[in-house]
């Protein structure tokens, strides 16, 4: 199959442009062994936009964003930008970014690898086998909602929680379709005994469920949830949520796979797909070449999932990553289980390349007998 892939590129800030770097690597090697050209375009975006133009989403990129099949993110945000007014915040630059390209489901899933299962400063016996998938909305609720503000005086702030039918009937549909193709089971979560939007919430989730009968739907609180993560995670299969629910729970889910550095995701429904690791720029660690590259290279792998269909370029490229964590690589923040090699971000990365070119050596030698 021939197929062309425009990726714009999206480094961002502190240890974006490292991990992204990683995340490349495996593209590449997945375009030497297949017809799939790839097409990587830089552009600026972030902190790092910001010092050059001014503004973190510069039109330019934006453009060239709209105009790529996809857009590989590394991480926005930096300590200069703390006081910054609002709209010239590399944060307020990734919202706008998501918002224009329309990607209002955010698939962030949490796997802890057997390999790694010590990693955890939970017990193994609590993680090993813990395999969720959050599915976050992302465009709506009080990261987005209508009237927010400061008071004139300064004397109050305020945001508002919004969510339409509409909004909440297409993420539940995104929840169930990934529930359907895993353990069949979507928890929702909400705060539905204090909040009406939660309360509108459970009602057009339980109304979307009967459209999957083959999918088992419960509902939690968050903060019961929150608890539940922790003690019991492999109880999830997928979990539904709101915006701002879903970006503290995806966090907290990162201790199961052992480390925040580890997650992945991917933006989808909108026009052009997004994808990036959950983790932000860690100024602390940046330039210091020891950042875990793993999320970042499995977001390349939903990349060719959720953009092109390619599952089985997908899933050689999730194989890879683990048996480099078999084969003993620890990246610093994976220290925690013993590491039996200490891997700096480019060694992880080559690790990772290495088994991917294993994996298709041996496929290419075994069509060819
Ligand atoms: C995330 C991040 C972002 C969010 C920030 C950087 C705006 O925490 O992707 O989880 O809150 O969505
Ligand atoms: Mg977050």
């Amino acid at each position: 199959m021939n197929m062309r892939l425009q990726i714009a590129i999206l480094p961002g800030d502190g240890i974006g442009p490292e991990v992204i770097a990683e995340a490349l690597r495996v593209l590449r090697v997945i375009g030497e062994f297949s017809n799939i050209e790839f097409r990587f375009a830089e552009h600026p975006f972030g902190a790092a936009a910001w010092k050059r133009t001014g503004v973190p989403l510069p039109p330019a990129t934006l453009e060239a964003c709209l105009r790529a099949d996809a857009v590989l993110l590394g991480a926005v945000g930096a300590p200069e930008c703390d006081n910054l007014p609002r709209e010239q915040r590399p944060e307020t630059g990734l919202l706008e970014l998501r918002s224009q390209l329309g990607g209002y489901a955010n698939l962030r899933p949490a796997v802890a690898y057997d390999a790694t299962a010590a990693c955890s400063p939970l017990q193994a016996s609590v993680v090993s086998g813990a395999n969720l998938l959050v599915v976050r909305e992302l465009l709506g609720g009080l990261y987005f909602g209508e009237p927010r503000g400061i008071a004139a005086d300064g004397s109050s702030a305020f945001n508002t929680m919004r969510y339409s039918v509409e909004q909440i009937e297409r993420i539940a549909r995104v929840a169930f379709r990934e529930a359907s193709r895993r353990r069949k089971k979507v928890t929702s979560v909400d705060k539905a005994n204090v909040l009406e939007t939660s309360r509108l919430w459970r009602q057009v989730v339980t109304e979307v469920g009967r459209e999957f009968p083959e999918v088992t739907l419960d509902h939690m609180y968050v903060d019961a949830c929150a608890m539940q993560l922790v003690t019991d995670p492999r109880r999830f299969d997928v979990l539904l949520t709101e915006n701002l629910f879903g970006d503290i729970l995806s966090d907290e889910a990162a201790v199961i796979a052992g480390s925040l550095g580890m997650l992945a995701s991917a933006s989808i429904g909108g026009r052009v797909g997004l994808y990036e690791p959950v983790h932000g720029s860690a100024p602390d660690i940046a330039g210091r070449g020891i950042a875990n590259p793993l999320g970042a290279m499995a977001s390349a792998a939903m990349m060719l999932r959720y953009t092109a269909g390619l599952e089985q370029e997908a899933g050689d490229i999730e194989t890879a990553i683990r048996l480099a964590l078999e084969a003993g690589y620890r990246t610093a923040d994976l220290a925690r289980g013993g590491a039996a090699k200490t891997a700096s971000t480019t060694e992880m990365g080559a690790a990772v390349e290495s088994e991917l070119v294993g994996i298709l050596d041996r496929r290419c030698s075994y069509h060819a007998v």
